[in-house]
Order: structure tokens, then C-alpha cells, then sequence
């Protein structure tokens, strides 16, 4: 398997302040000589700035140690044309990574505007200013990497869920939108030679990561005495995926595009890919929350007498929900020689430890 060398390259990397793209930021920095990162992000208020702000001091930190690579950090919004084509006027990008969106499931039915103008309306500037790269016979970019997600699976019964699974049954705003995402993708794919791959994400968790997800939720509630409710008195099985799995994924992805072959009609074979990233691994939400509850005491979160069984609800499923979900990740394996393994407790013991230090919570 040959993975191109990301060393000399200028990488775009779109909602740069957010979890993944953070984390992706860092690892690329880490990794590579003299690489060039331009980041955008909108630092909109979907969930607390300050944790953004916090990632963007990280990046700022891991740059100061890596002198030969540059980073830029541009606040601004993807669904504005002008701000994207004068982007890639000016840096004139190799490899796109767009991972801005509205991600969330609930929030869409609260405000669906957020999907469309994000999710729809800035993947396709991206993708526009992708095709217009080539424009008098430049270079172009080589590859656009853009997130998408395991919720485009809707409520498929048949687990693991593969890439070759029928998806035309989205059951959220959110999901439709990054079905959009991947037709729009295939279409410009095969219309313009892009080499397009797209990533369907497995919830990924750890430090930093979005308090809208369930494992930070609960930690806040906890802390607060609140009730968690456990779905399906906990018998859901997830697949969850430990951040810097996701990023080493991403980065060995970015390095191979799917190659430009021409068909037997002379025109281009759509360079275009799918994968799943995730764990190939479920763990019941019981195991999950169990194991979450030791890593909070041992992180001094909570006091080691916290009385859990007191506030946990168990409750039935809710309307849409799956028992199962989780991700068929051969193709990764076979194409990038890749299997995300982080065990779940080392996970969440990263996340517990962030956490404390993050909200400076005093020793329980
Ligand atoms: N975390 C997961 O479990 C998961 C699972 C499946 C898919 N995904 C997808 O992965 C990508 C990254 O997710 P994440 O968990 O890092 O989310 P995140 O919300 O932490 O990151 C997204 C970032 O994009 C920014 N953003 C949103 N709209 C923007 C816009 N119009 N212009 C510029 N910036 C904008 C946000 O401010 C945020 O910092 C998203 O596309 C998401 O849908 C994530």
C-alpha cells in the first residue's frame, strides 16, 4: 500500500477549531515536515466557545514546537462564497479536509437552518472552489477528505453496517444532509475529476470533545446530582470511536486518493470513496457507562462513595433509536492497513483527566 508523504504540502482543514478537526490540526503538525495548514472555523456558539478557544491554544502550542511547518487560523464561515474562493485563491490548498458542520442530531429539529447553511450550502462552496482549483490548467487540489457520518445508516437493521448498505432512509435532518453531502461529492467527482473521499465517523470521544455527545452530558449531569437516562435500560450496543484513532485514520486517508482512471467511454471513472471509521467493536451502553463512572472517581471528579445507582434512570428506547449500531471498517483495513484500537477505558480515562483539569474541578 503507498501513502504519499504529506511533508511540503498545503493542507486546508475546514472547522479547524472543532473536536476532530482540532486534533486532526495537531497530529498533522506533529507528524510531518514543512507542511502548510490553513484553518477556518466559524467558532459559533452550538456549544461552549471557551472549549474551541482551548483547542486553538493547543494548536498554537504544538505549532511553537514544529518551527518548519506554518499554521494559519481563519475565523470565518464556509457557507460565504466569497470568503472560500479567495481561500483558495490565496493558499491554493493540495488536500482539503472539510469537517465544518452543524453535527447533532436533535439540535436539527430546533434549528434545521444551521444543517442547510453549513452542512449544504458550505460543502458545496467547497466543493465548487475544489473544481475551480483546476481552472487554466493548474494544479488543483489533489484530494478532498470530508466528514460524514454513521447517522446516514438511519435505522438499517443489518449490522455491521458496510459502505455497500443501502442509505436512502435518513431519519434526521442532520443525516440527509451528509447523504447530500456524498452525492454531491460523487456528482463533482465524476463531472470535474476530483478525487473525493468521504468519511462516515462512529461517535468519536475524548478530551475536548463536544459536551452535546452523550458521555460528556452525563458527566455534567453527575457532577450537578442530576439523573442520567440510559436508553433501552441500557441493552444499546455503539460503536465509539477514541479521538486519536479518528485522526490517525483521517491522516492515513489523506495521504492516497482515489486514483483518476479514465472509462471505457473516455471520460473520467469517478475518483470517489467511502469508508467507515469506527471501532468494529460495540460496547453496551451499560459497559460504557460503568466503565465512564470508574474513570470520573479515579480522575477525582466525583467522590469515590458517589452514589450512581441513585442517579440513573434506566428508561425504553426512544422513537428511531437502534439497539445496534456499528461499522464494518474492512475497507479501511484493507486499503490503509488501519483498525482504530484505543480500549475504552483508556479513553475515557484521557477524557476524565481533561475534564478535571479543563473545569479545574477540586479533588473529590
Ligand atoms: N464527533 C462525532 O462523533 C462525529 C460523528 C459523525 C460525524 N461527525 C462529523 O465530523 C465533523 C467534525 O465533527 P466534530 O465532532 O469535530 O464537531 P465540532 O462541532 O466540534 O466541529 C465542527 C466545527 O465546525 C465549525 N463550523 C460549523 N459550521 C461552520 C461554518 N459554516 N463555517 C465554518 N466553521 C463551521 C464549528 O464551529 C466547529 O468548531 C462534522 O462534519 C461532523 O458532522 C462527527
Amino acid at each position: 500500500m503507498e501513502l504519499t508523504n504529506l511533508n511540503n504540502k498545503t493542507i486546508l482543514v475546514t472547522g479547524a477549531a472543532g473536536f476532530i478537526g482540532s486534533n486532526l490540526v495537531m497530529q498533522l503538525l506533529g507528524n510531518n515536515e514543512q507542511i502548510k495548514i490553513i484553518g477556518i472555523d466559524n467558532l459559533n456558539d452550538y456549544y461552549d466557545v471557551s472549549i474551541k478557544e482551548w483547542r486553538l491554544q493547543e494548536i498554537e502550542k504544538t505549532i511553537a514546537k514544529h518551527n518548519d511547518s506554518s499554521w494559519t487560523f481563519v475565523k470565518g464561515d464556509i457557507s460565504d462564497k466569497d470568503t472560500i474562493t479567495g481561500l483558495f485563491a490565496e493558499y491554493k490548498p493540495d488536500i482539503v479536509v472539510n469537517l465544518a458542520a452543524q453535527a447533532g442530531v436533535r439540535y436539527s429539529i430546533i434549528n434545521p437552518d444551521a444543517y442547510i447553511k453549513s452542512n449544504l450550502i458550505g460543502f458545496y462552496n467547497i466543493i465548487e472552489a475544489c473544481r475551480h482549483s483546476y481552472d487554466d490548467g493548474a494544479k488543483g487540489v489533489e484530494h478532498l477528505v470530508y466528514a460524514s457520518s454513521s447517522s446516514v445508516y438511519g435505522t438499517n437493521k443489518k449490522v455491521p453496517y458496510s459502505t455497500d448498505d443501502k442509505v436512502d432512509n435518513p431519519v434526521s435532518l442532520y443525516a440527509a444532509t451528509k447523504k447530500s453531502d456524498e452525492l454531491m461529492a460523487h456528482a463533482y467527482a465524476k463531472l470535474y475529476n476530483i478525487p473525493c473521499t468521504g468519511l462516515r465517523f462512529f461517535t468519536v470521544y475524548g478530551p475536548a470533545g463536544r459536551p452535546d455527545m452523550a458521555y460528556f452530558g452525563f458527566t455534567n449531569k453527575l457532577l450537578n446530582g442530576e439523573t442520567i437516562k440510559i436508553f433501552n435500560y441500557g441493552n444499546c450496543k455503539r460503536d465509539f470511536t477514541y479521538i486519536d484513532d479518528i485522526v490517525d485514520g483521517i491522516e492515513r486517508v489523506m495521504k492516497k486518493a482515489p486514483e483518476r482512471v479514465t472509462g471505457e467511454d473516455g471520460l473520467p471513472v469517478p475518483p470517489y470513496a467511502i469508508y467507515n471509521i469506527g471501532n468494529n467493536n460495540p460496547e453496551n451502553l451499560l459497559d460504557f457507562v460503568t466503565i465512564l463512572q470508574e474513570e470520573l472517581v479515579r480522575a477525582h471528579v466525583l467522590p469515590e462513595d458517589y452514589d450512581f445507582e441513585s442517579h440513573k434512570e434506566l428508561v425504553p428506547m426512544q422513537p428511531g433509536d437502534v439497539p445496534i449500531t456499528y461499522a464494518d471498517t474492512s475497507a479501511l483495513e484493507r486499503d490503509f492497513g488501519f483498525k482504530p484500537d484505543t480500549p475504552l477505558r483508556d479513553g475515557l480515562r484521557k477524557f476524565a483527566q481533561w475534564y478535571k483539569d479543563f473545569y479545574n474541578i477540586e479533588e473529590k
